[in-house]
């Protein structure tokens, strides 16, 4: 069956079963590999996406959930590594083996959307469900501050742009 998909801004049709994993389709049809396979259960969001802006465990959506809706990945948050939260993890260092992490970035860029400038309760609310086997909780913690203070700064960089021309 033929689904049209609209990811990172492109649309696209795919030609495959109604209840195929939206996992499946980017990862073996799209050749998106950003998004990761992790339990396939809906239990550590390592296959985290936005769909309309939300996080959603790419596993447990199927594609006929996700056709005609704008979908995100890791590969579409920045078209060149230079999104807030991709500069934060950097710069704070938070991945141990990887392989949540990619997830891990995407519920975080979909609260940073929502909540531009988190508590630490907000952040642990949102991120509840993004497992990492390595521990590291306390750097996701505190690269999604740096993000929202990048993404402050960079804000108010332009109104003082705006405001001098
Ligand atoms: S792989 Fe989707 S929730 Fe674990
Ligand atoms: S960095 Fe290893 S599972 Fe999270």
């Amino acid at each position: 069956m033929a689904f049209k998909l609209n990811v990172n801004g492109r649309s696209t049709t795919v030609d495959v079963a109604a209840d195929t994993p939206l996992l499946w389709v980017l990862r073996d049809v799209l050749n998106l590999h950003g998004t990761k396979y992790g339990c396939g259960i809906g239990q550590c969001r390592a296959c985290t996406v936005h769909l309309n802006g939300r996080a959603v465990p790419s596993c447990q959506t199927p594609i006929s959930a996700a056709a005609n809706q704008n979908i995100t990945t890791l590969e579409g948050l920045s078209a060149d590594g230079t999104h807030p939260v991709q500069l934060a993890w950097q710069e704070i260092d938070v991945p141990q083996c990887g392989y949540c992490q990619a997830g891990q970035m995407m519920s975080a860029a979909a609260l940073l959307a929502k909540t531009p400038r988190p508590s630490d309760k907000d952040i642990d609310s949102a991120m509840n469900g993004n497992l990492c086997r390595c521990g590291t909780y306390l750097r996701i913690r505190q690269a999604i501050h740096k993000a929202a203070e990048i993404t402050a700064n960079a804000s108010a960089k332009t109104v003082q742009t705006a405001a001098v021309k």
